[in-house]
């Protein structure tokens, strides 16, 4: 079976493919144009996918050779399931892997927004150090406040046992099902979306991303949240709003954002929030720790395995 690998991945994961005995195939040039992915895509049994290509009604009428999607992550939005289904594929994901890794980005920003590191990094680098000064430019501390997570799964499980152990926060969740565990072991209580939103000191989302979410985190919901709150956004950029992020955070409606995600993404260059001292950017990097790649490639490798003997994948994103 073939396998297109479009960026090379932990060695772990390449290993196991070959030791199974899959032809792989993996480009010299790791940024390959679209026409360029789809060439390869089109000469292969299966894709092993890292990043956001699409793979949408286009790909799959252009590339009707590809039987199997691994994907290098949890997330599948850049799958449309429906189409996947439609023509029998298994698109296989990365779940648990990256939940502690991601979490604790969620966390890091939390708490970077929350003591204002931007600014005072910045100050730093521009060579302000400044003089002690009791009243300037003070953070919030954590302990006791109300953590709200948006899609208590096993990442915003984490995340939320983080904030429990570290500052005995209060756990506030909306989902789409209630989470026993997390009930039971954290305290956490479910929410209507409107308390979530009014009533978070923290605001998290952890939820998976669909169509249906797209900027549900907008000016109306910015303009009920706590003006002490800190929004958090690890999963999707497509949740928010951004320019509405933006004015919500110019106007004080709340206190800061922490993102590893962005609307678009990249951000561009010239994007106005990279210029506000209560927020916090970073580049998508909530799986980017060894452990956790390693165990991506593990279960990708592990998924396009059992596909290439006839078996269900372990871990696959449609039944
Ligand atoms: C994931 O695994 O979904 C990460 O966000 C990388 O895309």
């Amino acid at each position: 079976m073939k396998v297109f690998i479009n960026k090379r991945i932990p060695e772990i994961g390449i290993k196991m493919l070959e030791e199974a005995g899959l032809q792989i195939t993996i480009p010299e040039d790791q940024n390959l144009s679209p026409d360029e992915w789809i060439k390869y895509c089109q000469d292969t049994d299966a894709v092993l996918n890292v990043g956001q290509n699409k793979y949408d009604k286009d790909f799959f009428e252009q590339c009707p050779n590809v039987k199997a999607i691994a994907l290098f992550s949890v997330g599948f939005d850049a799958v449309n399931i429906e189409q996947a289904n439609k023509r029998n594929i298994p698109v296989g994901n990365t779940p648990d892997v990256l939940s502690r890794a991601t979490s604790d980005i969620a966390f890091l920003l939390m708490q970077s927004v929350s003591r204002r590191a931007s600014y005072y990094f910045q100050k730093v680098k521009d060579d302000d150090w400044g003089n002690f000064d009791p009243l300037h430019a003070l953070g919030q501390e954590l302990y006791g406040k109300t953590l709200g997570v948006f899609g208590l799964g096993r990442i915003g499980f984490e995340m939320a046992e983080k904030c429990k152990k570290a500052f005995d926060m209060n756990i506030i969740y909306h989902n789409r099902n209630h989470n026993d565990e997390a009930e039971e072991k954290l305290g956490a209580k479910y929410v209507s979306f409107e308390e979530l939103v009014s009533q978070s000191d923290v605001l998290s989302i952890h939820a998976s991303f669909t169509e249906e979410h797209a900027e549900l985190f907008n000016q109306s919901v910015f303009e009920k949240m706590k003006p002490n709150a800190i929004f958090v956004n690890t999963a999707r950029g497509g949740f928010h709003n951004q320019v509405d992020l933006y004015n919500a955070l110019v106007e004080k409606k709340i206190w800061g954002a922490g993102l590893d995600v962005t609307n678009p993404e990249p951000i561009l260059h010239d994007d106005p929030i990279l210029g506000l001292s209560n927020v916090c950017v970073l580049p998508h990097i909530g799986s980017a720790t060894v452990e956790a790649r390693n165990g991506m490639a593990k279960f990708a490798a592990e998924n396009l395995i059992a596909f290439s003997k006839g078996e269900k994948m372990p871990h696959c994103a449609n039944p």
